[in-house]
């Protein structure tokens, strides 16, 4: 069985947990955060504000570990990546889900050794080798070259599918997108200055984003353009995207349209989307009913396409709404993607 390690316990690195004991298919045994308090880990594993208690699983701590169902999970308190004994634990696969830019860097030095792969659960600027994505890139993926591997961020998860399947049916001219996405555990509850994970030490020099995070729209720039040309180089000159976070705790969307090169028609285009789902199961998921986003919390697909939304005007411009639980949904393409790389 593959033995995992995770870096940063947060909303991932937990989720990443609870789905572990869902299906059972590693064992995670080591994991690594600042914070140095295991019984406040065990805590929060145990409970969760979003996705509830954890009803069936024993949680406790012995020692240094934290024990779930007799198994132990051993707590490293290391500032950086490379300084856990990764190795001695025997963990094959790292995901650094501490969201720090140095920890990205460090990366490599991990893979140099008994460790297979680190993956990254956000979309870097440097330090990787691939970005991988079931259903869009998967196949050139190279289990030789590529050590240092990108799950990217759930925004491109939920629209790279979608958009890969429209550009190779009907070709993209161009597109606009706009991403909703729930508030982040950096943000202030009151307005503030706000401070960089990625970063540490760094202020965020977009003002709006340190504005109370609980009464407002804020409107943000995102990085989805460029996380999206990393699994899809030709989508770089045809998308734009804008953003707002959401006085909510989960699940995103995004609002888009793009101009198809090809003239179709609406049935065309909810046929390719049926092809799809049946040859990439699990990855986009089809809804017609009349839901909200909260209705979404623990969906498993990368994007449900809201089928009420799609819409074709003069046959060019296609309408479109995505649901994504952006903790629940991206934590199981991490995971999904864990069982691709050895
Ligand atoms: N939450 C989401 O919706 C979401 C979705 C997709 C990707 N991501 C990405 O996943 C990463 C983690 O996000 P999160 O929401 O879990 O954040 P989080 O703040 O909940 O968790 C981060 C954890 O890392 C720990 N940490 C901070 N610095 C560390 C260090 N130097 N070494 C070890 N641990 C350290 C923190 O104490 C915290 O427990 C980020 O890069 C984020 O962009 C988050």
């Amino acid at each position: 069985m593959i033995k995992i390690g995770i870096n940063g316990f947060g909303r991932i690195g937990r989720a990443l947990t609870r789905i572990n004991l869902r299906h059972k298919k590693y064992e995670i045994v080591a994991l690594n955060d600042i914070d140095e308090d295991i019984h406040n880990h065990a805590y929060l594993l145990k409970y969760d504000t979003t996705y509830g208690k954890l009803r069936d699983d024993k949680v406790d701590v012995e020692g240094d570990a934290i024990k779930v169902n007799g198994y132990l999970m051993k707590l490293f308190r290391e500032r950086e990546i490379k300084n856990v004994p990764w190795a001695d634990m025997g963990v094959d696969i790292v995901i650094e889900a501490s969201g720090v830019s140095q920890n990205v860097l460090q990366a490599r030095e991990v893979t140099n050794g008994p460790v297979k792969k680190v993956i990254v659960t956000h979309a870097p600027k440097q330090g990787i080798d691939f970005s991988y994505m079931y259903g869009v890139n998967s196949e050139d993926y190279d289990k030789k070259r590529h050590h240092v591997v990108s799950s990217s961020i759930c925004d491109a998860n939920a629209l790279a599918p979608f958009y890969t399947l429209i550009e190779k049916k009907f070709g993209v001219e161009m597109g606009e997108v706009t991403t909703l996405h729930p508030w982040l555990s950096y943000q202030n509850l009151l307005d503030g200055t706000l401070k960089s994970v990625s970063s540490p030490g760094h202020l965020w020099r977009d003002y709006a984003l340190g504005r109370s995070s609980v009464g407002s729209l804020i409107p943000k720039e995102t990085t989805l353009c460029d996380a999206m040309m990393k699994v899809l180089p030709e989508s770089g000159e045809k998308l734009h995207a804008s953003s707002f976070r959401t006085p909510t705790s989960i699940v995103s969307s995004i609002d888009g349209v793009l101009l198809l090169e090809q003239k179709t028609d609406l049935e065309d285009v909810k046929r390719a989307l049926v092809e799809y789902t049946k040859t990439y199961p699990g990855v986009l998921k089809l809804d017609e009913r009349s839901l909200i986003s909260i209705d979404y919390l623990g969906n498993e697909n990368a994007a449900v396409v809201d089928m009420r939304w799609l819409h074709l005007n003069k046959g060019r411009m296609l309408k479109f709404v995505l649901w994504y639980d952006n903790e629940w949904g991206y934590s199981n393409r991490v995971y999904e993607i864990i069982g691709h790389l050895t």
